[in-house]
């Protein structure tokens, strides 16, 4: 497969989709970014990578982080997670307060905000403090990517935590059910941080590759989860990385990925490859607008879906 070619067209093919959708605003530091950029990149089991647009830039990859600190959390607590975050698609923005009070605090999976400041709780109450935790997640960060400098942006982080009254709510509404184990700020403020990783489309999809070879970088050829592991994150991300519209993405892309609020998605095509891409105007879901075309066009041109 030609792949070279296969984006270059997807590269021509977006420039008139650039101009639709709106950066991130609720986050004052994301609405800085200059709107209308575009990266992709894939990476293939022998670390071979393809690239267009700003693959190199740097960009905040918010939401993404989730799977990163997932990945940590299920290898070090297994199963006995799930009594504390569940494994349903919400059907619910990303943020919404409505389900978890219905279902008495217990987030509906790891990858809305609810389930992913549950996640960073557990993280920060396993490592003993907010510094351990950040820490782990910043060196699996490191590793995976094979990126020893990778670092959050302080910035970003600052400004959300200057806006945080509705994940602040979510906790303290968690709290109220018995499901938070650590103080709120401090568990908020940290998974802030956490979303503030600043990383590439080369970064991100490098560090994507052990997903799709079930757990084990095909690079370094270490393993970083056992495949029951990576096909359990994986089916999260298929049917929970994109929110309440992990439905359409799955029609329209058919992989298993996740989204986040900077422009940047993830995607694996299981036992070939690892993709990332990145473009900051945002759809009315949350997820980058022309990140979800370039990604249709991908499947559709190659035929690399799941289904
Ligand atoms: O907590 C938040 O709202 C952000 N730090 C992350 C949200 C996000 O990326 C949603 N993804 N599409």
């Amino acid at each position: 497969m030609n792949y070279k070619k296969i984006l270059k067209e997807i590269e021509t093919e977006i420039q008139s989709e650039l101009k639709k959708g709106k950066v991130a605003d609720y986050i004052p530091a994301l609405a800085e970014v200059e709107p209308n950029q575009f990266a992709m990149t894939i990476t293939l089991a022998d670390g071979k990578q393809y690239s267009v647009g700003k693959s190199k830039e740097y960009f905040s990859i918010q939401s993404i982080s989730k799977v990163l600190a997932f990945s940590l959390a299920i290898d070090t607590y297994s199963t006995s997670l799930y009594k504390r975050v569940g494994v349903e698609p919400s059907g619910s923005p990303f943020n919404s307060l409505v389900q978890l009070e219905y279902e008495n605090g217990i987030p509906r999976n790891p990858f809305i905000n609810a389930g992913a400041i549950v996640v960073m709780d557990a993280l920060m109450s396993h490592f003993g403090g907010d510094y351990a935790a950040l820490e782990k997640v910043m060196n699996f960060t490191r590793e995976i990517s094979d990126n020893p400098i990778i670092q959050f942006d302080p910035i970003v982080a600052k400004s959300e935590m200057e806006h945080a009254s509705r994940n602040l709510a979510l906790s303290q509404l968690m709290k109220s059910f018995g499901n938070f184990e650590n103080d709120v700020h401090e568990v908020v403020r940290t998974y802030f941080k956490q979303c503030a990783i600043s990383m590439s489309t080369e970064d991100l999809s490098r560090a994507m590759i052990y997903l799709a070879f079930n757990g084990k970088d095909p690079i370094s050829n270490k393993e970083f989860l056992t495949e029951a592991q990576a096909k359990r994150i994986n089916a999260l991300m298929l049917t929970c990385g994109h929110y309440d519209a992990s439905g359409e993405f799955a029609f329209n892309v058919g992989l298993p990925a996740k989204s986040g609020v900077g422009g940047g998605i993830v995607a694996v095509v299981p036992n070939i490859m690892s993709i990332a891409v990145w473009s900051p105007r945002l759809n009315a879901y949350g997820n980058s607008h022309v990140g979800t075309l370039a990604l249709q066009l991908f499947t559709t041109k190659t035929g690399l879906s799941i289904f």
